[in-house]
């Protein structure tokens, strides 16, 4: 049986991780209707992978007879300055659930809950990667700069971005 400490913070992991998957849909919108169509592709990907982080949390509590809360749908911002706004806000965010799944790691240890700290290691390894993909991303956005045809450019890149979230899941898949 889990205890309530951690079942009250593994719920607000599930409310997080499902309110990227919201922010990252919201985002892909915008993209969308400012031409970023490799952007929104990618981003409609990240709203995906976030919806099945927060289901992957919400499934092991109640395999560990806990109670597992379906968050409120919060309304995430739909309107963004450019595109690097966009990919810093999605930096920023994966920085934040790094923090949050770090204390989610502490909890474990205060309340020797051992089986949720091997649970837990999925995602300390997801967040390492998320994280760093998200930061390629802004630098090279932040490489391709603002001139000209530099929207078109940027796209391009998001789009093999894209690619290779697809290729990796495809991988994923085969291994299982
Ligand atoms: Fe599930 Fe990107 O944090």
């Amino acid at each position: 049986m889990i205890s309530k400490t951690m079942e009250a913070a593994l719920n607000h992991q599930i409310a997080l991780e499902g309110y990227a998957s919201q922010y990252y849909m919201a985002m892909a919108s915008w993209c969308d209707r400012e031409g970023f169509e490799g952007a929104a592709q990618f981003l409609h990907f990240q709203s995906e992978e976030e919806r099945e982080h927060m289901l992957k949390i919400f499934h092991y509590l109640s395999e560990v007879d806990g109670f597992a809360i379906t968050p409120a749908i919060e309304q995430p911002p739909l309107e963004f300055k450019n595109i690097q706004e966009v990919f810093s806000l999605v930096f920023e965010h994966e920085k934040k659930v790094t923090k949050s799944i770090n204390d989610l790691v502490a909890i474990c240890y205060k309340e020797h809950d051992y089986n949720t700290l091997n649970f837990l290691q999925w995602y300390v390894e997801e967040q390492r990667e998320e994280e760093n993909q998200a930061r390629s991303i802004l630098d090279k956005i932040n490489l391709i700069g603002e001139g000209g045809q530099s929207k078109y450019y940027i796209d391009k890149e998001l789009t093999k971005f894209y690619q290779a979230a697809l290729a990796k899941e495809a991988a994923g898949e085969e291994g299982a």
